[in-house]
């Protein structure tokens, strides 16, 4: 397995309840280099856009709603194997389903408001990166 970059974002929920550092610090500890980190606030449009995906589910209007409730943390994540060991860190969607010590076992509150979001593949993570961060910013 090479080096390879991924894309997460803390979610609204985490960044409220103080919970960022936390999660930061268990990244970290799981071999993840920070190679870039921003705090912002999503718009609307933004939010529709980067969830296009799940345009069609039924949960789509409820989490727009949700990721635009306040800050969130966007980052570019580098480490050997980046995009599976991430999600293996965050568990599964559903906290209720989440392994131990995962982050969202730790800070999840429901299937919705779960704390954190990582790239579910190679190409998703290079779109989901450009969709935030310049080239510039990453190097
Ligand atoms: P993410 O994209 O945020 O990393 O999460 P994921 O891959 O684990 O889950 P995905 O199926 O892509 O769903 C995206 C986000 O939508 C919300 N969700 N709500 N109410 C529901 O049944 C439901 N299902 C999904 C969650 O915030 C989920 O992370
Ligand atoms: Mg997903």
């Amino acid at each position: 397995m090479s080096t390879q970059r991924t894309f997460s974002i803390i979610k609204p929920d985490a960044v409220a309840a103080g919970q960022a550092g936390a999660i930061l610090a268990l990244l970290e500890k799981s071999g993840f280099k920070i190679l870039g980190l921003k705090m912002l606030q999503l718009t609307q449009k933004q939010a529709e856009g980067f969830y296009e995906v799940h345009k069609e589910r039924p949960f789509y209007g409820s989490l727009v709603k949700f990721m635009t409730e306040g800050p969130v943390i966007v980052m570019a994540l580098e480490r050997e194997d980046a995009v599976t060991k991430l999600r293996e860190v965050m568990g599964a969607t559903n906290p209720a389903n989440a392994a131990e010590g995962t982050v969202r076992k730790l800070f999840a509150k429901s299937i919705e408001r779960n704390c954190i979001h990582g790239s579910d593949a190679l190409e998703t993570a290079a779109q989901e990166l450009g969709y935030f961060f310049s080239k510039a910013e990453l190097g």
